[in-house]
């Protein structure tokens, strides 16, 4: 029998909301009648979801752009598409059309629902199909999505930036914020919740901007509490949030709202008030630490982690110390590090006083040196307790083993049946690692 049902297989690099966006592409190929597959040489599709972030997440692209070359010459009706932040630059999508002449399709982040058309497109023409949106549309409701789990889900609440922060490509990528109005967040959470999810995280660069765009102007700790609301909903996570942004009223929605986890990603990107200055953060170090003294009197148990960039440019031996110093102070249970990476278009790529590799992979190493011992010590508080763990998954190495994650969103293992992914249980906490736990389940909620 001749397999005529279409596969198609897409690769996403970057944040959660290009993970999303890649659910997104899923439920509309599905609706279009294709099937899913991870082997390439299965695949009638190709969609590469890309990111712009850092130097490196844009060269994997290259590298993986040119295996495809080989499958195409193999499978010449193989249809290869690439989208995502890189799409939105008009010299790498020109770099492409030069390059990689066997690319098909290629569409940006603000028009992901107009593939359908695009493959329809395709078909009536050999000749590379272009269409990316610069910003400015309205926000497109009711993409189906075909999310990875069914017990959680990511829901975007806002798109875009308007922070500039001078490393940062995502406003040129993503466009200007603009948040979903809470009434369509509301229904498309109710219809998870009524679809068995348990666990919803809430997208966007900024969520603590939610709602400035709106004319409502429903302030992000309000849709909290309507979320917090939603009947089967038992975990609301969010992410990301802007320090300058956090309010007292996000605090006390936070700490009020039983279903919101206790876990706050807070990225500080560096100590030193010049460096934070220079980047365009628009908080001193002193506001940051306030800020979080004021989240851990309100929210005792909460989680902290955090993103750091070292080695932007001019950053000196005392600033960097300075971003020590705050590490040490806020005590992160985990981050995620960065080295500066050069982002043409961004104010800081024209900034004299770059830092060399060697330097920025020496104050990295020491950065390690500084964060994991405090991410071990935080988890050893957590021996001998019992957390509440949504089970996700089974263990990579061994199908007896399950994983899921706490409250305040550390991975834990624990021998299990698998029956219990999907289940919220309750872990007696045995062993403690810097990046794990090890426990018992004791009871089932
Ligand atoms: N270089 C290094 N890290 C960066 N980030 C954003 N832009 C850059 C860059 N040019 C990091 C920031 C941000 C995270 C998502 O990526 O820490 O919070
Ligand atoms: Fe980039 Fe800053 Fe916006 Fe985050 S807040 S997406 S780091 S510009």
């Amino acid at each position: 029998m001749i397999d005529c049902i279409k596969k198609y297989s897409i690769v996403t690099w970057g944040c959660q909301m290009n993970e999303h966006d890649s659910e997104k592409m899923s439920g509309i190929l599905e609706s279009l009648g294709y099937e899913s597959t991870n082997i390439k040489e299965e695949a009638d599709l190709i969609i590469f979801n890309t990111c712009l972030v850092r130097e490196n997440a844009e060269l994997k692209v290259y590298g993986n752009l040119g295996e495809l070359k080989a499958l195409k010459r193999d499978k010449p009706d193989l249809i290869i598409g690439i989208c995502g932040c890189m799409m939105q630059k008009e010299e790498i999508r020109d770099f492409i059309k030069d390059k990689y002449r066997f690319v098909d399709i290629i569409f940006g982040t603000h028009n992901i629902h107009k593939l359908p058309e695009l493959l329809a497109n395709h078909n009536l023409t050999t000749r590379m199909i272009i269409d990316v949106w610069e910003d400015g549309g309205n926000i497109i409701e009711g993409i189906p999505a075909k999310r990875k789990y069914d017990y959680k889900a990511f829901v975007n609440i806002m798109y875009g930036c308007n922070n500039f922060c001078s490393y940062c490509i995502v406003p040129y990528t993503r466009g200007r914020e603009k948040s979903r109005e809470a009434n369509d967040i509301v229904k498309e959470i109710k219809m998870l919740a009524n679809e068995g999810c348990k666990e919803v995280t809430l997208l966007g660069q900024n969520v603590n901007s939610y709602g400035k765009s709106l004319e409502s102007k429903t302030t992000f700790a309000e849709l909290l509490y309507l979320i917090n609301d939603i009947e089967g909903i038992e975990r609301i996570r969010f992410m990301t949030s802007h320090p300058k942004d956090l309010s007292d009223e996000l605090i006390y929605a936070i700490r009020d709202c039983d279903k919101v986890c206790e876990h706050i990603h807070l990225p500080f990107q560096a100590g030193s008030d010049r460096i934070l200055k220079l980047m365009n953060r628009k908080y001193t170090k002193s506001q940051y630490l306030n800020l979080i003294e004021k989240i851990k009197s309100e929210i005792p148990d909460i989680s902290l982690t955090t993103d750091i960039i070292v080695g932007f440019p001019g950053e000196t031996e005392e600033d960097f110390l300075e971003t020590i110093d705050v590490v040490k102070k806020v005590k992160f249970d985990s981050a995620f590090t960065f080295l500066y990476s050069i982002r043409e278009g961004t104010p800081a790529a024209n900034m004299d006083n770059q830092i060399s590799d060697e330097i920025k992979h020496e104050r990295l190493k020491k950065l390690l040196e500084v964060l994991n011992p405090i991410s071990n010590e935080n988890n050893l508080k957590l021996l001998d307790t019992v957390q509440e763990v949504l089970v996700e998954d089974t263990s990579k190495t061994d199908d007896t083993v399950l994983s899921g994650r706490t409250r305040t969103n550390k991975l834990v293992h624990f021998k299990g049946e698998k029956s219990l992914i999907g289940k919220i249980v309750n872990v007696h906490i045995v062993n403690t690692k810097t990046w794990t736990l090890e426990g018992n389940v004791i009871s089932k909620k």
